[in-house]
């Protein structure tokens, strides 16, 4: 189906692959330390996406995707994907991390936040009805590849609005995933 991936980057080629890379800059929005944010460059690049779609018609398709982030943080905040419910909430996903270190940020619809940590070789399950989002916690780049259905579509926008439940920060040197409720409560 002239597609091919190369496992050591992730790198997919082929005619039906499509790429977009997302800047720091189109991430405001989903990293809490905004005065740190204004310091650095908007044309950092955060991760890139790579999409193959199949073109057999069938509307509950399966693709085949590629993601890479960059390693980095906005003040104690790691690196991440903008993160989203799917649409039709009923359609899972299944991640794959091919090299880094990470987390997968899993949220359900009562909010409640949990991580799976991402390394090589590991497989994730996002079952129906829950937001995912992926950590770059390491030095390196952080790759997985996906697999969904093709009409699974992007709910972006109830991230934007209510964030994750929780984000994943360094604290002493590791990853600490750190609940929203107590950093909006830290304030008052
Ligand atoms: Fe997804």
């Amino acid at each position: 189906m002239g597609l091919t991936i190369d496992w050591a980057t992730g790198e997919l080629t082929g005619q039906l692959v499509r790429s977009r890379v997302k800047k720091l800059g189109e991430l405001r929005e989903v990293f809490a330390d905004q005065a740190r944010l204004e310091t650095m460059d908007p044309e950092t690049l955060v991760y890139r996406v790579q999409v193959w779609l199949p073109e057999d018609g069938n509307p509950t398709g399966l693709l085949w995707g590629s993601t890479t982030i960059a390693p980095g943080k906005v003040g104690d905040e790691y690196f991440m994907t903008f993160g989203h419910f799917h649409t039709l909430r009923e359609r899972p996903e299944i991640y794959a991390a091919i090299r880094g270190e990470g987390g997968l940020i899993l949220m359900d619809e009562n909010r409640r936040t949990w991580m799976e940590p991402m390394t090589a070789g590991s497989v994730h399950y996002i079952g129906a009805g829950l937001a995912h989002r992926v950590v770059n916690t390491g030095e390196g780049p952080l790759t997985f590849v996906a697999s969904c259905n093709t009409d699974a579509g992007h709910d972006y926008e109830s991230i934007l609005r209510h964030g994750f439940g929780a984000r994943l920060k360094e604290a002493g040197g590791r990853p600490v995933l750190v609940a929203e409720e107590s950093l909006a409560g830290a304030g008052h």
